[in-house]
């Protein structure tokens, strides 16, 4: 079997055979097969699409790529949420201590930045000291004694999505249903866990940028986990504003501090306690509107925030920047960017916003570029609100005074100020179980 004929099928629309998609992803894992390679086939892909079966066996090729985690060393019921991706999405940050203080054992294994997304790991790195690698022994020990662990992607689960994760971050390759259905479900079936939460985007922030193709994703997804045996939700929550007022990483890891504290943007929280009310009622504690009390509790309670603390504690990181967050390095410089004129914020593109973030510093161009952890965005004013000219609708913070002017132009650019209030769009658009 040769990659040049699987990339030519491909390319002319054909279907993969299982044999093909396994040469493939075994290559990819081996590292026999050249990134140019896998760069062509992922564009061959992000073009032509997936049948379900092949997104299917693409799924169980990224599993198998590497070993399962033996979920029988793991005590009681597991659960996992993931994130299609967004832009200001902290979720991970505030629902697995609501949900592992109740007991539950959270083995989680979150992303780095896609794209105009952050990730839960980026976010975790800029708490000092913070070990986002930990070994198997070491992951299991802390589920065990204290329910929560959260780790990026290791070289044993599913290496293959770690490298075609790495490729279409910088092909731009992301946004192909097959291609997130297999990378997620594919690390979220090496996990085992026994209940999984999805979190599918919508909007201009999303990947998925209609209700249509998210509900699409959503079925797909869902359909693979239960497949697998897996109790599965999927939830389709709005991007087409960023979540929360923050963006960029010490600053959401500052806001989902404060959300667990109980004073978090209106949003936000809401968006939390649905999805912590789904994992809840999935792991057996009740319905759906008895795992949101739960989670509200858990707040509301202190629960929820000494379980953070006690994880940042366990992998080592610096503790004291939860408890007191104005502990967190601030960026050196700051920047207030002003509405031209009086209206409504009729619209905001949230994937500019995400790339104005990434402009700062917040994220990465290319896999080898560092990040700047201080570096992003405070929205002083979110889609619906009223403005006035010379009025501030965000700040910009970074390192560097020369980064402004650019993401002032990008963040400016994508916001649309009106003279009529726009209608309000709902938060959760669907729930696919
Ligand atoms: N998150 C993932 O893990 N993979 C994707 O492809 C998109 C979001």
């Amino acid at each position: 079997m040769r990659l040049y004929d699987i990339i030519k099928k491909k390319r002319d629309g054909e279907e993969l055979s299982k044999e093909e998609i396994d040469f493939f992803i075994r290559g990819v894992t081996d590292g026999s097969i050249p990134d140019y390679q896998i760069s062509a086939l992922l564009m061959a892909i992000y073009f032509q699409g997936m049948t379900v079966r092949e997104t299917c066996d693409l799924t169980y090729a990224v599993r198998d790529s590497g070993e399962k985690l033996d979920s029988s060393q793991l005590r009681g019921i597991r659960v996992d949420k993931h994130s299609t991706g967004g832009v200001g999405d902290k979720t991970s940050l505030v629902v697995a201590p609501i949900v592992a203080s109740y007991g539950i054992s959270v083995a989680k294994m979150s992303g780095r930045g896609l794209g105009h997304t952050g990730g839960t790991i980026d976010k975790l790195e800029a708490i000092d000291g913070f070990r986002t690698t930990l070994s198997e022994e070491e992951f299991v020990a802390q589920v065990n004694s204290i329910g929560l662990a959260i780790v990026g992607q290791s070289k044993q689960f599913a290496p293959a999505d770690k490298k075609l994760y790495a490729l279409r971050d910088v092909t731009a390759t992301v946004d192909s249903m097959p291609l997130i259905a297999s990378s997620i479900m594919g690390k979220k079936l090496a996990a085992d866990d026994d209940c999984i939460v999805l979190d599918v985007k919508t909007g201009s922030g999303s990947f998925m940028k209609t209700v249509e193709k998210s509900r699409e994703l959503a079925r797909l997804m869902v359909d693979i986990g239960k497949g697998a045996g897996k109790k599965m939700a999927a939830i389709i929550t709005n991007m087409d504003r960023p979540l929360g007022r923050a963006i960029g990483n010490s600053l959401e890891v500052i806001e989902a501090v404060e959300t667990l504290g109980g004073r978090g943007p209106e949003d936000f929280t809401e968006v939390c306690l649905t999805l912590a009310g789904y994992m809840l009622s999935l792991a057996g504690k009740g319905t759906f509107e008895e795992g949101r009390d739960l989670a509200r509790r858990a707040i509301g309670s202190g629960a929820a925030l000494e379980k953070l603390i006690e994880t940042v504690k366990a992998q080592g990181g610096d503790e004291r920047l939860i408890r007191e967050p104005e502990r967190f390095r601030k960026a050196k410089f700051s920047h207030a960017v002003l509405s031209a004129k009086s209206g409504y914020l009729v619209s905001a593109d949230t994937e500019k916003y995400g790339l104005a973030s990434l402009a700062l510093g917040a994220g990465r161009n290319t896999a080898e570029d560092e990040i700047d952890y201080a570096a992003g965005i405070i929205l002083k004013k979110k889609t619906g609100d009223r403005v006035e000219a010379g009025e501030e609708i965000a700040t910009l913070y970074a390192d560097r005074e020369d980064l402004f002017a650019e993401a002032e132009k990008i963040l400016l650019g994508a916001t649309e100020i009106g003279p009529d209030r726009p209608a309000d769009e709902p938060l959760i658009y669907d729930v696919i179980e």
